[in-house]
């Protein structure tokens, strides 16, 4: 008797771990763009996360309300810098929503683009300036990405240890990296996030 109450309990836990495995993650991918750079790279992203059987759902924020963020735990944020370091207009415009939303349980991935050459005080400042409420607000962050072969001097996109607080795009001066940094970016955070 005792034997199979334990045998029990047992199945109970490897059905319930079993779950947790097969449950799929999707993503909410949430973009902005000015001039369509971010669009192309977000479009390129989410190819490379349904490639890795990832599912993705793209969103421009420009037609999209913000509170749709809160269909997803999962959410990947792209956007450009513009203007000496100020955030794109479509995020700009929910920003104040921005930093009040509660981003408990949530985790959220950015993909920055800029110009690290023209723009290197600033070079990818709003992923910076995206991130702060995220994080103050219960957000965890995933898919930080080291800053080797960037050429910028100050950033608010990177984090105190040196790292960009998201994947670091540049289709003014490095657009033959991009591809590479997507499929590496999509490889990391496959593992970091175990999916
Ligand atoms: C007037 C102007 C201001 C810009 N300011 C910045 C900046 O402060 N930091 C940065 O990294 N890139 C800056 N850029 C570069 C853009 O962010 C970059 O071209 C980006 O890929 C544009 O993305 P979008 O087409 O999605 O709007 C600026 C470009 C222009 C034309």
């Amino acid at each position: 008797m005792k034997f199979s109450c334990n045998y029990f309990v047992y199945i109970v836990y490897v059905y319930i771990n079993y779950n947790k495995k097969v449950q799929k993650v999707k993503f909410g991918f949430f973009y902005g763009t000015n001039t369509g750079v971010t669009e192309i790279v977000s479009e390129q992203l989410a190819e490379v996360l349904k490639e890795n059987k990832i599912e993705v759902d793209l969103f421009d924020i420009a037609s999209t309300p913000l509170e749709k963020l809160k269909d997803y735990s999962y959410l990947i944020i792209g956007t450009p810098t513009w203007n000496d370091g100020e955030l794109q207009d479509d995020w700009e415009e929910v920003f104040t929503a921005w930093c009040k939303f509660d981003f408990t349980g949530k985790k959220v991935g950015f993909v920055g683009t800029g110009d690290q050459e023209a723009y290197c005080d600033n070079y990818l400042d709003a992923i910076g300036r995206m991130a702060k409420p995220v994080r103050e607000n219960g957000g965890e962050i995933f898919g930080r990405w080291p800053s080797d072969g960037y050429v910028h001097k100050h950033s608010l996109g990177q984090d105190s240890d040196g790292m960009w607080v998201g994947l670091a795009i540049d289709n003014d001066n490095q657009e033959e990296l991009t591809e590479d940094r997507i499929n590496k970016w999509v490889k990391q955070i496959k593992i970091e996030l175990g999916i």
